[in-house]
């Protein structure tokens, strides 16, 4: 198991937003983290990344504790985050968006991500090499914001809805792309409203509504469940 949650509650302020959040994520797995709108779902992932630090509970990442650990702590271990704002810096090209990500983290034993390893995985970006950010499309931003976090040698992806309001096309590309990330033996866990996406890539899933984990399992015996998905999802 590379990455632990237990009984994780956050708050915003007094606000309580996350009600004991369980889940875990293997090795080599393509995990997701379904809900609807305000379910919990960015709150679980900067709860992970330390962003939005979780109040309590226990997050083990590679079998340390990280609650209480800043982000950049967090990332030096091996952590990726993939944010739901595609913040990409729009006065700088596509290629010195991803070389200023380069990070090689402690003792990371994989293949080193390269420029020319992410314009493989998304051919688009090769051809927009010298473009500036600001100038990309929604669906160029969002490759670009993965193959910058690829810069950094994750071990584990965290991905806050890669696809939200990106166009059908693109959403199957970067479908394809996120399988191709784990045919490489990446790690992944992303979130999704939408199950149909979800059912292409990922082989566990969990629901999440109200801060709460209603649901866990394959995602193959969640498309069969329509109670839950009725309940908690958008179908
Ligand atoms: N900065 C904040 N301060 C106070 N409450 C917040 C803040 N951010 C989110 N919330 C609340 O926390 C709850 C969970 O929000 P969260 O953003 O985690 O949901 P989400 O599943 O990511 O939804 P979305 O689909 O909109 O991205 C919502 O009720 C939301 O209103
Ligand atoms: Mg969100």
């Amino acid at each position: 198991m590379i990455l632990e949650v237990k009984e994780v509650h956050t708050f915003y302020g007094t606000s309580h937003i996350l009600f004991g959040v369980s889940l875990s994520v293997d090795r080599g797995q393509i995990v997701c983290l379904l809900g609807r709108n305000g379910a919990g779902k960015t709150t679980t992932m900067r709860s992970i990344m330390g962003l939005t630090p979780a109040h309590s509970g226990t997050i083990q990442f590679k079998g340390e504790e990280m609650k209480g650990r800043p982000p950049h702590y967090i990332a030096q271990k091996g952590m990726g985050y993939v944010p739901d704002n595609r913040l990409i810096f729009p006065d700088l090209t596509v290629r010195q968006n991803l070389e200023i990500a380069i990070k090689v983290p402690k003792g990371y034993l994989g293949e080193s991500w390269t420029v020319d390893r992410v314009y493989e995985l998304f051919p688009l970006l090769k051809k927009l090499d010298k473009h500036l950010g600001g100038y990309l499309s929604g669906g160029e931003q969002q490759m670009l914001t993965v193959g910058r976090t690829l810069m950094g040698n994750p071990e584990l992806i965290l991905l806050d809805e890669p696809v939200e309001g990106l166009a059908p096309l693109v959403v199957r590309d970067l479908g394809e792309q996120i399988l191709k990330l784990k045919k490489m033996g990446e790690t992944i866990l992303f979130s999704e409203q939408n199950i149909k996406f979800a059912t292409t890539i990922a082989e566990k899933a969990y629901v999440i509504d109200k801060g709460k984990i209603r649901y866990e399992g394959s995602i193959e015996e969640l498309k069969a469940n329509d109670e839950v998905r009725k309940k908690y999802l958008m179908i």
